[in-house]
């Protein structure tokens, strides 16, 4: 039973076999945070706060009040720290004082409307209802507990039992007040091109957090926070990761109030957001993780990755190899026509490449970025036999055929827009804000979204793809819609997303056999829910390999290597000029899913042999690189290397790889322990045929040769052999 209910002394515990989240009931009434932690049997009374047993006297503001407690759902009442619900009522007044009505323990965990959430096979669920007693509104609080990970999914859902209007002002997923705030605070921030690189602080008295107001979950911030005790590294110490399943605007804060409580929130941002319920009427919040180690951070992306591969990504590809791609994106850019992309499809047969994808500008006429979104039909001068054409003599070159699309944009130059004007977000009388050169379609209202659907399903179908990129290139500002009434117009972000979610559901599941990556401006929606529906998405559009190193390092906090597009581009870089090696491009994409994004024409002979060599090892070490368990070795922010693994779960196989930017003169070869072996197993290196015994590898280390010149790499195949 991984979830329990103790009457006598008013506990739930939730935990499996390495974790607990202990809460109990003050009074009997008020849900009380007491341990989220290593597994314990049990918190005795004796050890935990008096007051938080017996707040006898909650109403009045001294030592004994709402305001002092840990409190799993605080509402701004009695308590004068930062919320997590805030309804206003008919009255305009906004008290909301939750007390335990009930609770169910079941099996599985309830789906969450239009909403993109984990399954729960395998998994146990507490609700907990919480009412308000004078108002009668409700909120269902919503805990999930993994036997196979080691984290918690919560959400809540907000239920207006009363009889007059109310409005939802403010709904995060979840808060986890910690005693003390000895903690360091991580989150995720960066910018085009150089997406979610982890910055920590110490956490300190006051308010600390990250959030997104643009509609999305940017490429500025990220859905995720973790707190780390001090000192604790990659292997060691405790770390608590927050993460969100949600694509638009977040919120994820820590508030350190006067007795040191930190209290740890996440969920939808609160700018720009209301939710006007009539009685009956239920809001349902996204689900937020929290994620607990004590081996330290690794420990934590380890169960963030066991989530994604159990519990979210979904479909023929979620824990299959992936077609190894050649996009034509920075190869051609929006200069070609069909000999040009049959010329490259060609040379990509000779690479030994799975699946050619056809990016932006096959469609309207989209010479360049200011035009033509929204109209999906193909642009005959650059593809005279159409995508049908095009994909047919592709597919008669052996290759899969992939295709992008930007379904949720509108051109103010395409015929979709002069027929319909009204049908982006927009503010009557004020700019129509372009980023791009484009506008973002309203999918609250049901007949873009039906529109939508058709014209890309009907491109999806005549082009026979295997593969779609789904692409977002702008975030939303001027929040408007021409369908929603005064008093829901704040609504619109939220309704936005669940378009987009609703879309993207009807969509995939049209195509169950394509495989799907999201993708962004490069990385700017990269979070959990969209791996719900796509189980990869385009990591960055920086191809440079020393900031991939970087970028991939930041994202595999969350993420695992399986849901982060990474390909081989050209050098000069397109993004910072700088030449790597071949190789270390190749060896850096291989901790991703597989591709190329260059000129395969203009390359010699030569490449293409390496490339082909490289095509057969990625086929051969993808299971252990895309499933396997990472260790992150060495980390490139502020470093001069970038060294990470991945063992497979029965610890036979492992693929390690090392990247050097600088050379450094005078250097000696230097030592790298790793991780994650069998220290019984002897394992064989695939390339020199050398044995080495998995004791010797994790606590002696392998030999890292000093480089001769910046950018060099290593790669180590590692197997299991019966020692001779
Ligand atoms: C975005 C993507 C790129 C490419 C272009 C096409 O920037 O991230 O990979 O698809 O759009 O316009």
């Amino acid at each position: 039973m991984p979830i329990t209910y103790d009457g006598s002394t008013q506990c739930f515990h939730l935990f499996n076999d390495r974790v607990s989240y202990i809460f109990r009931l003050a009074g009997g009434k008020y849900p009380i945070h007491v341990h989220w932690g290593r597994r314990v049997r049990r918190v005795r009374d004796e050890l935990i706060e008096r007051r938080t047993i017996w707040p006898e006297d909650a109403f009045s503001l001294n030592e004994t009040a709402l305001d002092f407690l840990p409190l799993e759902c605080p509402t701004y009442t009695g308590d004068l720290r930062e919320g997590m619900i805030h309804v206003i009522h008919a009255s305009g007044m906004s008290p909301l004082l939750l007390a335990y009505e009930s609770h169910e323990i079941v099996e599985d965990k309830p789906s969450l409307g239009g909403l993109p959430s984990a399954r729960g096979e395998g998994a146990q669920s507490l609700l907990l209802t919480l009412r308000d007693e004078v108002s009668g509104v409700a909120v269902e609080l919503c805990y999930t507990v993994y036997a196979d990970t080691d984290v918690i999914a919560r959400s809540a859902r907000i239920v207006n039992g009363g009889s007059t209007d109310i409005v939802v002002n403010k709904a995060l997923s979840a808060c986890v007040d910690f005693e003390g705030c000895d903690y360091d605070f991580t989150t995720l921030c960066g910018a085009w091109a150089r997406e979610r690189r982890p910055y920590t602080r110490p956490l300190v008295p006051g308010d600390q957090g990250t959030s997104s107001a643009r509609g999305a979950s940017s490429v500025q911030t990220s859905p995720f926070m973790m707190l780390t005790s001090k000192g604790a590294t990659e292997t060691e110490g405790e770390a608590y990761g927050f993460a969100l399943c949600y694509s638009g605007g977040f919120e994820a804060s820590v508030h350190v109030d006067h007795h040191y409580i930190s209290r740890a929130m996440i969920g939808i941002q609160p700018f720009n957001f209301s939710w006007k319920l009539a009685p009956g009427e239920a809001f349902q919040t996204p689900e937020a993780y929290l994620c607990y180690s004590c081996e330290g951070i690794g420990g934590m992306s380890r169960s963030f990755h066991r989530l994604v591969h159990s519990h979210i990504t979904t479909g023929k590809y979620a824990r299959a190899p992936r077609p190894l791609l050649i996009n034509n994106w920075e190869a051609t850019y929006f200069a070609f026509d069909e000999e040009k992309l049959l010329s490259l499809a060609r040379r990509a047969v000779e690479a030994d490449i799975d699946l050619f994808v056809l990016d932006d500008g096959w469609f309207g006429h989209r010479d360049d970025d200011h035009s033509s979104l929204g109209d999906w039909f193909d642009d005959t001068r650059k593809l005279p036999n159409g995508l049908a054409g095009l994909s047919e003599k592709i597919h008669a070159l052996g290759l899969k055929f992939g295709l992008w699309v930007e379904p949720e944009m509108i051109s103010p130059d395409s015929e979709l827009y002069r027929a319909h004007p009204d049908w982006c977000i927009h503010v009557p009388g004020y700019p129509r804000i372009e980023s791009r050169n484009q506008l973002v379609l309203d999918l609250s209202r049901d007949e873009v979204r039906d529109h939508v659907v058709g014209v890309i399903t009907a491109a999806l179908r005549r082009a026979n793809v295997d593969y779609v990129k789904w692409d977002m290139n702008r975030f939303i500002t001027m929040w408007g819609s021409a369908d929603l009434p005064a008093d829901r117009q704040q609504e619109l972000g939220h309704r936005h997303i669940l378009g987009v979610y609703d879309m993207m559901r009807r969509i995939t599941a049209q195509f169950p056999d394509v495989l799907f990556e999201s993708c962004a401006g490069g990385g700017g929606r990269f979070d959990l829910g969209m791996m719900c529906f796509m189980p990869q998405a385009w990591c960055t559009d920086d191809t440079d390999a020393w900031m991939r190193c970087q970028i991939q390092h930041g994202t595999s906090l969350v993420f695992p290597a399986s849901c982060m597009g990474a390909h081989v581009s050209a050098v000069p870089n397109h993004q910072t000029g700088r030449s790597t090696p071949l190789r270390t491009r190749a060896a850096v994409a291989m901790n991703g899913t597989y591709g190329y994004e260059l000129d395969l024409t203009k390359l010699p002979d030569e490449d293409i042999a390496e490339i082909r060599a490289f095509n057969k090892r990625v086929r051969e070490m993808q299971p252990v690189l895309l499933y396997g368990d990472l260790y992150r070795l060495r980390s490139p922010i502020g470093g001069n290397e970038a060294a990470w693994m991945s063992v497979s779960p029965d610890k036979r196989e492992a693929v390690v790889t090392h990247v050097f930017a600088q050379a450094i003169p005078n250097m000696k070869d230097g030592l790298m322990r790793l991780a994650g072996l069998d220290e019984t197993l002897t394992y064989q290196d695939i390339d020199t045929g050398k044995t080495y015994g998995g004791d010797e590898l994790m606590y002696y280390g392998i030999r890292v040769t000093k480089p001769w010149g910046d950018y060099m790499s290593q790669q180590w195949f590692l197997r299991a052999v019966k020692e001779d």
